[in-house]
């Protein structure tokens, strides 16, 4: 009915326009319109991602497309009346960011929950769990967490500091870097938690001197916990799909690599679900505002390789399917990475293998001969080299192809395994960020010359030939791309007065790439997005810069004024057509 409407009423304009147009004119009138671009973008400084035109001042889009990037006087030309105009000022564009490591939605739902991340102190945090609980009926859990026990001096929390003022509620809280998390005594006991609860392969349940559960639970001891907690209503899945996009695009995200909710243990549904009910559901229902490419537990393999034969990759210019992903160790924060040595404030703690590389190797085989993009969590030297050797084994069995394996985080590493990325060309898929916490931890947890010598060691990934992708974890790190370009190409924590391994820092445009052209590629999207160029969606930010040297300078003093997708401004959202037109 809509549809028809609009249809009418477009072929009533253009009656209109040809009968009013003179004589002479009709001949060209049609061509002309037809290379009308829809929108012009001028009069400021454009980064476009593209080597082979790295700046331009103008760019025009059509029908959700680049049409032309250049300078105004070769666009301008093309122009007509039909064509929206947005003058920069001078301003600096960007190809919209693309965050190449988030869990969605499940970031989305923590928006709504207690937010224990700028917590410094066990009174504060005792404080905050109190006033959160207030809103609870009776029974109901109390869900949240963001903690950072190093912001209060290290002591881990255990379940007696909240025990007291949560006597009614079920409480799960998990650490920022969900590895680990806690639960107060109520969860532990609706779970059956108790002192003759053994640790799971790849988890732990941390007990204390007389044997008893403290509440915290590591990686895959989450499983004995996770069942208890009542299932999030699709509604509140859709809630937080709105929320974790309008918060996306505000920091200039237009494109989220969506690595589900899951973790070491848990259900390997939900993301299947997460496709269905929220993002296929969003699409058809035209409230996609941002893009998405999933990856999904390698556990689930086969059924994605079907969905891709059926689909292919891309599902509509929104939902884009990506690969398949698996664990091989747990955090640093969690003490659950997996290092060759043992951990300084742990002598005989090495880490956790959460799965074996045997079994790693037989899922790995077949996703890869079905063609699918493998992507694995390692974080600590001795699970990179295991992924790394793994990835090669696959590599010789299966035979050439472009694959473009992935290590997520890949953190840690030991001497010489910078260079086998390269080598193998294994992408590594990290998140600047997350330096700025792990420069004081890791130096206390592997020591200073261990850290110093194999972490995030950005630059020499770059200098093997291995193609960096950034992004931000999040919620287990902000979304927040202008904050991640400033944390590579400075590495200077929070506090500090000098960098971290100066030398691992990288440049503005390597940064730049990594978060746009470079991501793009480590999700086979480079055909369709990462850099300003004609052809390509028209995906972009417009910065309060007013020069690019004034960018440069302080990248992190810029805020994100505008986000474009598709040609269409999506932050600040504005009314609907509909309303605008009332007022
Ligand atoms: C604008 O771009 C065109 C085509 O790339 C080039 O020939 C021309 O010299 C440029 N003009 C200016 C003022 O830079
Ligand atoms: C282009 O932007 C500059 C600011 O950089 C401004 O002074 C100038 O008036 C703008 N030009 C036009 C034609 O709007
Ligand atoms: C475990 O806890 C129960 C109940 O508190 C107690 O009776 C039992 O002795 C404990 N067992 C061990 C091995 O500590
Ligand atoms: C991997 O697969 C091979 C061949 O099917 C089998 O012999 C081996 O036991 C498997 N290894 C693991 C760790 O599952």
């Amino acid at each position: 009915m809509g549809t028809k409407l609009l249809i009418l009423s477009a072929s009533a304009t253009l009656l209109f326009s040809v009968l009013l147009l003179p004589p002479s004119d009709t001949a060209w009138w049609p061509l002309r319109q037809s290379h009308e671009p829809d929108l012009l973008v001028w009069n400021g400084t454009i980064y476009t991602s593209d080597s082979s035109l790295p700046f331009a001042e103008a760019m025009t889009v059509r029908g959700g497309r680049i049409l032309g990037v250049g300078n105004y006087s070769s666009l301008k030309d093309f122009v007509g009346s039909g064509t929206r105009e947005l003058n920069l000022y001078g301003k600096v564009v960007l190809p919209g960011f693309i965050d190449s490591h988030v869990h969605f939605i499940y970031g989305g739902l923590q928006m709504s929950r207690v937010d224990l991340s700028e917590t410094t102190s066990v009174d504060g945090f005792v404080a905050k769990v109190k006033d959160a609980v207030k809103d609870k009926r009776e029974g109901d859990w109390l869900l949240g967490g963001g903690w950072n026990n190093d912001l209060w001096g290290g002591d881990l929390p255990v379940a007696s500091w909240i025990d007291e003022v949560t006597r009614q509620n079920p409480v799960w809280l998990s650490r920022k870097d969900g590895h680990m998390g806690l639960a107060n005594s109520l969860a532990l006991r609706i779970a059956g938690i108790t002192n003759r609860s053994e640790d799971p392969v790849g988890g732990t349940v941390v007990k204390n001197n007389g044997g008893d559960p403290t509440g915290l639970l590591i990686d895959a001891a989450m499983k004995f916990l996770l069942p208890f907690i009542p299932e999030v209503s699709l509604h509140e899945r859709r809630e937080a799909f709105r929320r974790a996009s309008g918060y996306a695009l505000k920091k200039g995200v237009t494109t989220v690599i969506d690595v589900g909710r899951f973790f070491p243990g848990a259900s390997v549904d939900s993301i299947w679900e997460d496709l269905s009910d929220v993002y296929q559901w969003a699409d058809s229902s035209e409230e996609m505002l941002i893009r998405v490419c999933l990856f999904f537990p390698m556990q689930t393999w086969s059924r994605l390789a079907n969905l891709v034969r059926e689909r292919g990759r891309s599902i509509s210019q929104w939902i884009h399917l990506g690969g398949v992903k698996a664990f091989a160790d747990g955090s640093l924060g969690s003490n659950s990475a997996l290092f060759y040595q043992p951990y300084v404030d742990e002598p005989h703690n090495y880490g956790l293998q959460v799965v074996d590389f045997g079994t790693l190797l037989n899922m790995t085989l077949p996703s890869d001969k079905s063609g699918l993009q493998v992507a694995i969590h390692a974080i600590g030297d001795k699970a990179n080299d295991g992924v790394l050797e793994m990835f090669n084994t696959v590599g010789n069995q299966n035979g050439m192809r472009d694959r473009r394996f992935r290590i997520e985080h890949a953190q840690h590493l030991a001497a010489g395994s910078a260079a086998r990325f390269g080598q193998l060309r294994v992408i590594a898929s990290v998140q600047p960020e997350h330096l700025l916490d792990d420069a004081a931890s890791a130096e206390k947890k592997i020591g200073i010359d261990r850290s110093h010598k194999g972490s995030y060691l950005f630059q020499s990934l770059l200098s093997s030939g291995a193609q960096l992708a950034f992004g931000s974890d999040w919620p287990f790190g902000d979304i927040n791309p202008l904050g991640g370009i400033t944390a590579a190409t400075k590495r200077i924590p929070p506090g500090w007065k000098h960098a971290w391994i100066p030398s691992e820092r990288v440049s503005l445009e390597n940064a730049l790439k990594a978060y746009t052209i470079s991501a793009a590629y480590a999700s086979f999207l480079e055909g369709d997005l990462g850099s300003l160029s004609p052809g390509k969606l028209a995906d972009f930010v417009v910065l309060s810069a007013r020069s690019w040297e004034e960018f440069a300078e302080a990248v992190s003093s810029s805020s994100i004024l505008a986000t474009y997708v598709g040609g269409l401004q999506a932050f600040p959202q504005q009314p609907p057509p509909s309303e605008q037109a009332q007022s």
